[in-house]
């Protein structure tokens, strides 16, 4: 078997099962440095010996105490999906092909010096870059206040519940967690979905914080329909869409 170019042999060394078809993977590896909010391939071959390989983000801070080698994925088994189905069945001691050149640019660089509120709106697997970022100790001393909103259809998704209230006590009170779920309801949890919720303004309510213009800053990730609605909604509430060239509040990733 030939690996393909710009992969790497990985190792399976742990599995974390959340619901029917949400886990978490972790791969050894040796690939090339990363940072927090970026992602990388995994690669395997299908039954007509082609390579399937698809993007996926990094959950952990390549700063974090298992070393950048051991990686960890969260990733949804995509029903008639190509490659996920086989990445789902994967056990411990299994090889799967790691991309060696990480990429994307939702990372801290990226965030404008001013820029003292964070909002981290997510769906689904998504909330794993956001997790990434938050176990940065830069993360931490940069932003006076950070929001992670992660937006599910139901409560068993709302994954790394522990690793959320560790990130809670470490943030001592400058970050706040907002679930949300939209195929249930909940006593304890908002329902609806992302847009909506930042139209009536029940998302601010919620915690009391409301973004403005000249310290905000929203990172986006995960359902593209989620992004293209709640871009619209920034958009009509004043906020624009940040470039390198031109500064704004606002940049995202779309998951497919
Ligand atoms: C930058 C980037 C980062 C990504 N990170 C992750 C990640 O960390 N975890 C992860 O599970 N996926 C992630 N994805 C999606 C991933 O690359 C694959 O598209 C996904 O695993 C489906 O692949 P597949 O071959 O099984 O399905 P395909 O046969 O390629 O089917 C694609 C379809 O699956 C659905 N889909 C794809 N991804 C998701 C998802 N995450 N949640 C819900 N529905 C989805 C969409 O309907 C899409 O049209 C990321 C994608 C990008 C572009
Ligand atoms: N079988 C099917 O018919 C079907 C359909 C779609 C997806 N799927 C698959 O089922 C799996 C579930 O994935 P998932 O639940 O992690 O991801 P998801 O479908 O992206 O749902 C995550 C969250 O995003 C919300 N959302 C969807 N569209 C939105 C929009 N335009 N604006 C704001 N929020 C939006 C969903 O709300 P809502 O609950 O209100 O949608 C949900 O709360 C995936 O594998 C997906 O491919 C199956």
């Amino acid at each position: 078997m030939i690996i393909p170019k710009g992969f790497v042999k990985g190792e399976v060394v742990k599995l974390k099962q959340w619901t029917h078809n949400e886990f978490s993977i972790t791969v050894n590896a040796n690939i090339s440095s990363y940072t927090a909010g970026q992602f990388t391939k995994l690669a395997l071959l299908d039954s007509n010996g082609e390579w399937l390989r698809r993007a996926y983000s990094f959950v952990n801070s390549p700063n974090h105490k298992a070393g950048p080698s051991n990686m960890e994925f969260l990733i949804i088994n995509v029903p008639n999906g190509s490659l996920s189905p086989k990445l789902a069945k994967l056990t411990i001691g299994d090889e799967v092909y790691v991309g060696d050149k990480p990429s994307g640019f939702m990372t801290l660089a990226e965030i404008p010096a001013k820029v003292s509120e964070l909002w981290l709106l997510s769906t689904g697997t998504a909330i794993g870059p956001f997790l990434s970022l938050l176990d940065e100790n830069e993360t931490q001393t940069r932003f006076e206040k950070i929001v992670l909103v992660h937006a599910v259809r139901t409560k068993a998704e709302l994954v790394y519940q522990t690793l959320i209230k560790k990130l809670l006590q470490r943030y001592a009170g400058k970050l706040r967690y907002l679930p949300i779920v939209s195929r249930e309801q909940h006593p304890d949890i908002m329902s609806g979905r992302i847009p909506e919720l930042l139209k009536n303004k029940r998302l601010m309510q919620a915690i009391n914080i409301y973004p403005q213009k000249h310290n905000s800053f929203f990172y986006l990730c995960g359902n593209p329909a989620m992004v293209h609605d709640t871009r619209d909604i920034l958009i009509e509430l004043g906020f624009e869409k940040h470039l390198r060239r031109s500064p704004g509040q606002f940049s995202f990733e779309n998951y497919w």
